[in-house]
């Protein structure tokens, strides 16, 4: 069975140190690649069948299928 989805998702680092992480799919859900984005940097990623969640960490935009989103935090 082919998991990989033919949408992607598209990070725009809006700082330097975003890192993008993909976590596994099955049983157990851990990390198992990190990519370290500099300021102005796009990643362009798809969920697989290795991969069934992506966490972003630092200020970001992402783009997907279901829309738009910043990682900013408005306090
Ligand atoms: N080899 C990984 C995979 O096929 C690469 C990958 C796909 C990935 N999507 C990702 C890594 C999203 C980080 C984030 O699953």
């Amino acid at each position: 069975m082919n998991r990989t989805s033919s949408d992607f998702i598209i990070i725009k680092a809006l700082e330097s140190g975003v890192n993008v992480i993909g976590l596994t799919r099955g049983e157990s859900t851990k990390f198992h690649h990190s990519e370290k984005l500099d300021k102005g940097e796009i990643m362009i990623a798809q969920f697989t069948e290795h991969t069934s969640a992506i966490k972003v960490r630092g200020k970001a935009i992402i783009q997907t299928s279901n829309g738009t989103m910043d990682t900013l935090i408005e306090d």
